[in-house]
């Protein structure tokens, strides 16, 4: 048994995840409370390695299960060199994505089959699973105008893809969520900022009690 709180957080491009994670890990360190950020893919030098590989714009190439794939493997090393041994040091740890993205992205939008995509992550991932995650409800329309509007984010390979693809991803985690009600939690993400934020904290408090 691990000691810590794993919280994943996911939704679609421009719900506003990660600037809520950087709030989160604030509010927290000023009560003093042991937490750390990462994100997927990404969070480690392999994984962001791998991170440039899938969502470098050039490689429209790509082929869905190779993408599902590098996916799983970034998240296998990110998963042994950071976040169990943060959960063993008794850690929360924020979680930009995890398997969920991988099921609505790879399985329900690339047309794969969502068991399909579900196994290769239980090959990568084992047992460990989120005590908690958190959806970021948002119309993609609205996210990717948000996104569209910031000069300072990267545009990824994934950003590129038509607005179909996008709703096909909306349609995914609802998908996902019907299939872990416990796990999951919505948030409505079209509110402002700071009302989002405090609906998070809402959630994340009674997991910390
Ligand atoms: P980010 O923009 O939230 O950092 O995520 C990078 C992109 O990768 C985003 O478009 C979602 C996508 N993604 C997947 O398709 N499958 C996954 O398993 C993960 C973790 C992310």
């Amino acid at each position: 048994m691990t000691k810590g709180l794993f919280i994943t957080l996911e939704g679609p491009e421009g719900a506003g995840k990660t600037t809520i994670i950087d709030m989160l890990l604030t509010y927290y360190q000023e009560q003093e409370k042991q937490i750390i950020k990462t994100r997927e893919p990404g969070g480690i030098p392999i994984s962001e390695k791998i991170r440039s590989i899938i969502l470098d714009p050039k490689h429209t190439e790509m082929d869905a299960r190779t993408e599902a794939l590098l996916y799983a493997a970034a998240r296998r090393q990110h998963l042994v060199e950071k976040v169990i041994p943060a959960l063993n040091n008794g850690s929360i740890i924020l979680c930009d994505r995890f398997i969920d993205s991988s099921l609505a992205y790879q399985g329900y939008a690339r047309g794969i089959d969502m068991d399909e995509i579900w196994e290769i992550n239980q090959f990568a991932i084992g047992n460990v699973m989120p005590e908690l995650t958190i959806y970021f409800d948002l119309d993609p329309r609205v996210g990717l105008a948000r996104i569209n509007n910031t000069t300072d984010r990267e545009i990824n390979r994934l950003d590129l893809e038509k607005i179909e693809f996008h709703e096909l991803v909306q349609e995914g985690y609802y998908k996902v969520i019907e299939k872990f009600p416990d796990r999951i939690r919505k948030v409505d993400a079209s509110k402002p900022l700071e009302q989002v934020f405090q609906d998070t904290i809402a959630i994340i408090d009674h997991y910390l009690k």
